[in-house]
């Protein structure tokens, strides 16, 4: 099955994601990471938007649904996961022209819901590793040693360039602007379920695994 996790910055999708990969060989694709490897590669579409990125903007439609129709063309595991994509009705609309080009459609779209207080805390917390990707957090998810990734081992431990207060004000007002919108749309759709993102990692995750065993 193929799924949409929406929700605003901080939400838990990167770390959701990031387990359904593990667990059922599902296959993550986050714009927001291809547009990061872009800017790390030096191509010239990645010089274009990391200022963009960094002010916490949204890039624009055609660079990511660009992203998003390249990635699909590539091998899908038991389904997609897209993790920060679509993010505006015309991403939305793009998405289903080019699923059904594909023969295939997005069974469910799970919206994380949370406090925008508790998002500062967790984007404020946020630390990545930079080899293998996990996410972790200064409070709710340490690594087990101090500096070292509990995944791969290694000390390249990052902190985002946008994860600032200036930027995620903008990242906020973003998502209420342009993304919210789509719950409305994928609620007429029938293809919306909601989970409380303020729960446990784990907890969050039994949910997300429920909704898709439901034969959803
Ligand atoms: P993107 O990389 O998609 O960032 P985002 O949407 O802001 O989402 P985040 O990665 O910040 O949060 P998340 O929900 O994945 O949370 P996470 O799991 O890390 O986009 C970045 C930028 O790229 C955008 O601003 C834009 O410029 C551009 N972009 C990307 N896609 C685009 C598109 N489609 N169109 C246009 N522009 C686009 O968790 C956050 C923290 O909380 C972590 O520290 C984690 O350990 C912790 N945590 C997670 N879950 C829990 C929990 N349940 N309890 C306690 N702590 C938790
Ligand atoms: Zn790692």
């Amino acid at each position: 099955v193929n799924i949409i996790l929406l929700g605003p910055p901080g939400a838990g999708k990167g770390t959701q994601a990031r387990r359904l990969v593990e667990a059922r060989g599902m296959v993550q694709l986050s714009t927001g990471d291809m547009l990061r490897d872009a800017r790390n590669s030096g191509t010239e579409m990645g010089r274009r938007v990391a200022e963009v990125m960094d002010r916490g903007e949204l890039v624009t439609d055609e660079i990511v649904i660009g992203l998003i129709r390249e990635r699909l063309e590539g091998p899908e595991g038991a389904g997609f996961i897209f993790d920060g994509f679509p993010r505006t009705l015309p991403q939305a609309d793009a998405l289903e022209e080019l699923m059904a080009e594909l023969g295939q459609r997005i069974a469910a779209v799970i919206e994380m819901q949370v406090d925008d207080a508790v998002l500062v805390a967790r984007i404020s917390g946020r630390y990545t590793c930079g080899n293998c990707g996990e996410v972790y957090h200064d409070v709710t998810r340490p690594t087990k040693v101090v500096g070292i990734c509990d995944v791969c081992g290694s000390t390249d431990l990052r902190r985002r360039a946008d994860d600032n207060a200036e930027s995620l004000r903008t990242r906020l007002l973003e998502y209420y602007k342009k993304t919210s919108p789509l719950v409305g749309y994928y609620w007429a759709k029938e293809r919306l379920r909601r989970v409380d993102g303020l729960a446990e990692i784990e907890a969050v995750a039994a949910e997300i695994a429920a909704i898709l065993d439901s034969g959803q």
